[in-house]
C-alpha cells in the first residue's frame, strides 16, 4: 500500500512522512518541487529507506501527476504542497494562485481521473485529504468565540484567500463528483524543520546570532499554536477515520499574544544559552504586516467529539522542545539561510521602520 504526499519536504510535511513512516510503516511517493521551502535534508534519515521515495515535481505538471497515480497506485493522497508565507503573498500573490489553487485543480483532476477507473474495495477506500488553514476564516476580536468548521469563509491576505479558494475546489469535488475527500484546517504549527521565514524559528534563529528580534505592530495578535507533531496525528486520525466530504478544525488550544511567544522563546534560550542582560533586549517593533489579521483561534469540539483527538503537547512543553531542536541543528539552519532567504529578509524587513 503508498500513499502521495504533496508538499512532503515542506516544514509540516517533512514531519508527517517522518511520523507516517515510523507509526504506519506504509510506503510514500512524496512529490515536491523543491522550491526555497523544500529541502531534502528534512529526510535525510530515510535515506535508503524503501518505504520512502521522493519525487522532484510540480503539482502543476497533470503529465507527471498522472504517471504518479497511475505506476504508484496510491490509496490516498495527503496534500500539504503549498506556497505557505503570508508576507512573501503581500509581496507577491501570484505564485500562491499558480500553486495553491491552479496546482489544487491539476491535483484535484488527476485524483478524479484515476478514482473514477477504480473499482471494488480500491474505489471506495480511496481519500483525498486537503491541508488548509484556519485563515480562511478570517479575524477574531479579542472575546469573539474560536472558530468552527461552519464559520464563514472571510480570507484577508492574498495568501488565505488562495487556500480558501482551494478548500472550495476541493468542497466541489466531493459535491459534484462524489471524489472522497477530507480537508483539515489547522492552526499555526511550530516545531522541528520550519523555515526560518515564520514568527517561532525565526526568533530562535536571530537571537542565537544576536539579531534583532522584530515584532510587528504592538505585538498583541493571538495566534493559537499547534505543535506539529501533534497536527501529522490529527491528520492521521482523519485520513483513517475522518467522514467523507467533512472539513475538521484542528488546533492547539494555545493562544499567545505574539509578544508573550517571543518572551517565551527569549525566556527558554537563557536557561539554555545564557546571554549577558538575557535576550529580550534584542526585540524590536517594527512596521506592522498590511492587513495583519488580529486574531486565530480554533474551537476543535468536532473532531474530539467524532475522533477523539486533542493535542498532547503544551505551549511550554513544545516550545521547549523546539528551542532544543534549532540548538541541536544549528548547522540545518546555517544551510538554508542561503542566498534567497537573505534576499527575503532584506525584501521583507529592509522596507521595515522601527515603530
Ligand atoms: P512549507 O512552505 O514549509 O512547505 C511547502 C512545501 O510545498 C515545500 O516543500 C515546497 O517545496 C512544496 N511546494 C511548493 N510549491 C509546490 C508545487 N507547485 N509543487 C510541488 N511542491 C510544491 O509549508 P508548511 O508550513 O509545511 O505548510 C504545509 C501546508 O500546511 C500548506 O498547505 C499550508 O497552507 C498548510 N498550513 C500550514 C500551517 C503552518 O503553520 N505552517 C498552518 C496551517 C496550514
Ligand atoms: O494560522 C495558520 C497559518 O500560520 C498558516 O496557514 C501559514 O502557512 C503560516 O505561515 C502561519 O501564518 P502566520 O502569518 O500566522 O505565521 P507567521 O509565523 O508568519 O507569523 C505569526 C505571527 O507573528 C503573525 O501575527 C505575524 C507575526 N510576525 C511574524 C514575523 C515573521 C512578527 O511579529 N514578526 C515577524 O518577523
Amino acid at each position: 500500500m503508498t500513499i502521495l504526499v504533496t508538499g512532503g519536504a515542506g516544514f509540516i510535511g517533512s514531519n508527517f512522512v517522518l511520523d507516517w513512516i515510523a507509526s504506519e510503516g506504509e510506503r510514500v511517493v512524496n512529490l515536491d518541487k523543491l522550491t526555497y521551502a523544500g529541502n531534502p535534508a528534512n529526510l535525510a534519515s530515510l535515506a535508503g529507506d524503501k518505504r520512502h521515495q521522493l519525487e522532484r515535481g510540480d503539482i502543476l505538471d497533470s503529465a507527471l501527476l498522472d504517471r504518479l497515480f497511475a505506476a504508484h497506485r496510491p490509496r490516498a493522497v495527503v496534500h500539504f504542497a503549498a506556497e505557505s508565507h503570508v508576507d512573501r503573498s503581500i509581496h507577491g500573490p501570484a505564485p500562491f494562485i499558480d500553486t495553491n489553487v491552479v496546482g489544487t485543480l491539476r491535483l484535484l483532476e488527476a485524483a478524479r481521473a484515476y478514482w473514477q477507473a477504480l473499482e471494488g474495495e480500491e474505489k471506495e477506500g480511496f481519500r483525498f485529504l486537503h491541508v488548509s488553514t484556519d485563515e480562511v476564516y478570517g479575524t477574531l476580536r479579542e472575546d469573539d468565540p474560536a472558530f468552527r468548521e461552519t464559520t464563514p469563509y472571510a480570507p484577508n491576505s492574498p495568501y488565505a484567500a488562495s487556500k480558501a479558494s482551494s478548500d472550495h475546489l476541493v468542497r466541489s469535488y466531493h459535491h459534484t463528483y462524489g471524489l472522497p475527500t477530507l480537508t483539515t484546517n489547522c492552526s499555526n504549527n511550530y516545531g522541528p524543520r520550519q523555515f526560518p521565514e515564520k514568527l517561532i524559528p525565526l526568533a530562535i534563529s536571530n537571537a542565537l546570532e544576536g539579531k534583532p528580534l522584530p515584532v510587528y505592530g504592538d505585538g498583541r495578535q493571538v495566534r493559537d499554536w499547534l505543535y506539529v507533531n501533534d497536527h501529522c496525528e490529527a491528520i492521521r486520525v482523519v485520513l483513517g477515520r475522518g467522514r467523507v466530504g467533512e472539513t475538521y478544525n484542528i488546533g492547539g488550544n494555545a493562544e499567545r499574544r505574539n509578544l508573550e511567544v517571543v518572551h517565551g522563546i527569549c525566556d527558554t534560550l537563557q536557561g539554555e544559552v545564557p546571554r549577558e542582560g538575557g535576550y529580550r533586549d534584542l526585540i524590536r517593533f517594527v512596521t506592522d504586516r498590511p492587513g495583519h489579521d488580529r486574531r486565530y483561534a480554533m474551537n476543535i469540539d468536532k473532531i474530539r467529539a467524532e475522533l477523539g483527538w486533542s493535542p498532547r503537547e503544551s505551549f511550554g512543553t513544545g516550545l521547549a522542545r523546539t528551542v532544543r531542536w534549532y540548538l541541536d541543528n544549528r548547522e540545518w539552519v546555517a544551510n538554508v539561510k542561503s542566498g534567497e532567504y537573505r534576499r527575503w529578509i532584506e525584501t521583507n524587513y529592509g522596507t521595515r521602520e522601527r515603530a
